[in-house]
C-alpha cells in the first residue's frame, strides 16, 4: 500500500454524470492488479475528511497513468469533476485483493453491471495482454447508459443488455449467461448485489449443469483452501467484486463486512473487494 499526490492529466465525462480520470502515479501504476482499488481525497482536504473508494479502472506501469471510472452521486464524487488538469489528489492504494485467473483459463467471461465496468475494465487489460480470450457482458438501464465499446480492447467482445431494449438484449445482463457457460473457464462480475446474487446462483449449477470438474481440484478431492485466500479465488468458476460503504478502508472500523457461508465475516476492503462467488452468504442480511 502506498500513498500517492495523483496529479489529474485528462478528465471527461462519457456519460451523463459518469467521468473518467487519468492521473499520473506511477508508485500505483507499477504493482496494481485488477480488481484492487485506491482511496482518494482532495490533497488539502477541502472540507472532505474521508476518503472515497474507486476501483482501478485501469493502470499502465509503463506510463504510470490510472484511471478511475465513476458516477456523480454525492458532494465527494461532485467535487472531483472541478479537478483540473496539473491538480493533485491524495491517493492511497493499491488496496484490498484482486482477481485471480487460473493459468489454464483461456476464455474469460466478465460480467458488468453499470458502474460494475469499472470494477472489471482492468482485468480485460490483464486478459488479452496475457493472451486468453474474453467476452465482455455489460447491463445497463437503457442505451443512454451504455459504456462506449470504443473505450475497450478491441481484442474483447462485447455484447450489451439493456433494461428497456434501446440496445442490444432487452432485458438483465444476466440472461446472456447461459448462452456464455460452456465457453467460459471462468466468469468475473462487478455491479449491483442482485445481480452478482443471481449469478452466483447460475454459477452454482453450472458444473452440475454441464458435468465440469471444479478448476485445480484433484480427483478424489483434497485439502480445502482457506476461504478468502488466493487460491480459493483461483478455483472458483465465478469471482465478484463487491461494493460496500467504506468508512477506512484499511480493515480497522468494520463498516464493510459481509457474511461468507462459513459464518466467518469478512472485510471488503481487506479480505475482498474480490471473493469468490460460493463463499458469499448471499441470503444473509448484511
Ligand atoms: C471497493 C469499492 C470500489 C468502488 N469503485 C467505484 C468505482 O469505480 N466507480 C464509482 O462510481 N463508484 C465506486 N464505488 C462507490 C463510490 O465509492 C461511491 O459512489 C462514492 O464514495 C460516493 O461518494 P460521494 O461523496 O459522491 O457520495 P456521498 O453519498 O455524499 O458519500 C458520503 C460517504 O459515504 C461513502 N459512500 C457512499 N456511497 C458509497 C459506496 N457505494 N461505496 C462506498 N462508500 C460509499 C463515501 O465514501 C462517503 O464517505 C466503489 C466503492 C467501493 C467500496
Ligand atoms: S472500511 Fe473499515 S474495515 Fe473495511
Amino acid at each position: 500500500m502506498r500513498l500517492a499526490a495523483a496529479e489529474l492529466i485528462e478528465s471527461r465525462e462519457i456519460l451523463p454524470g459518469q467521468w473518467i480520470q487519468a492521473y499520473h502515479a506511477p508508485e500505483l501504476a507499477n504493482g496494481s492488479r485488477a480488481g484492487q482499488f485506491v482511496h482518494v481525497r482532495p490533497g488539502d482536504y477541502s472540507g472532505l475528511v474521508l476518503r472515497r473508494p474507486f476501483s482501478l479502472n485501469t493502470a499502465d506501469a509503463v506510463t504510470g497513468v490510472v484511471t478511475i471510472h465513476f458516477r456523480v452521486i454525492g458532494r465527494g464524487t461532485d467535487w472531483f469533476t472541478h479537478l483540473r488538469p496539473g491538480d493533485r489528489i491524495d491517493m492511497l492504494g493499491p488496496l484490498g485483493r484482486p482477481f485471480e485467473v487460473d493459468p489454464r483459463s483461456r476464455h474469460l467471461l466478465l460480467v458488468a453491471g453499470g458502474l460494475g465496468m469499472a470494477g472489471v475494465r482492468m482485468l480485460a487489460d490483464e486478459a488479452i495482454r496475457d493472451g486468453r480470450q474474453v467476452t465482455l457482458l455489460f447491463g445497463a438501464a437503457s442505451a443512454r447508459e451504455v459504456y462506449p465499446s470504443t473505450l475497450l480492447p478491441d481484442e474483447v467482445e462485447y455484447v450489451v443488455a439493456t433494461d428497456d431494449g434501446s440496445l442490444g438484449h432487452h432485458g438483465f445482463v444476466t440472461d446472456l449467461v447461459p448462452e456464455y457457460e460452456a465457453w467460459a473457464d471462468q466468469a468475473f462480475a462487478c455491479g449491483p448485489w442482485p445481480m452478482l446474487a443471481a449469478l452466483a446462483r447460475l454459477a452454482e449449477g453450472r458444473r452440475g449443469r454441464l458435468g465440469v470438474a471444479k478448476l485445480g481440484r484433484k480427483r478424489g478431492g483434497g485439502k480445502a483452501d482457506p476461504p478468502g485466500s488466493p487460491a480459493a479465488r483461483r478455483k472458483a468458476f465465478l469471482q465478484v467484486s463487491m461494493e460496500q460503504n467504506m468508512g477506512c478502508a484499511v480493515g480497522a472500523c468494520l463498516g464493510c463486512v459481509v457474511q461468507t457461508t462459513g459464518g466467518t465475516p469478512q472485510r471488503v476492503c481487506r479480505e475482498g473487494p474480490v471473493f469468490a462467488a460460493e463463499e458469499l452468504a448471499w441470503e444473509a442480511a448484511w
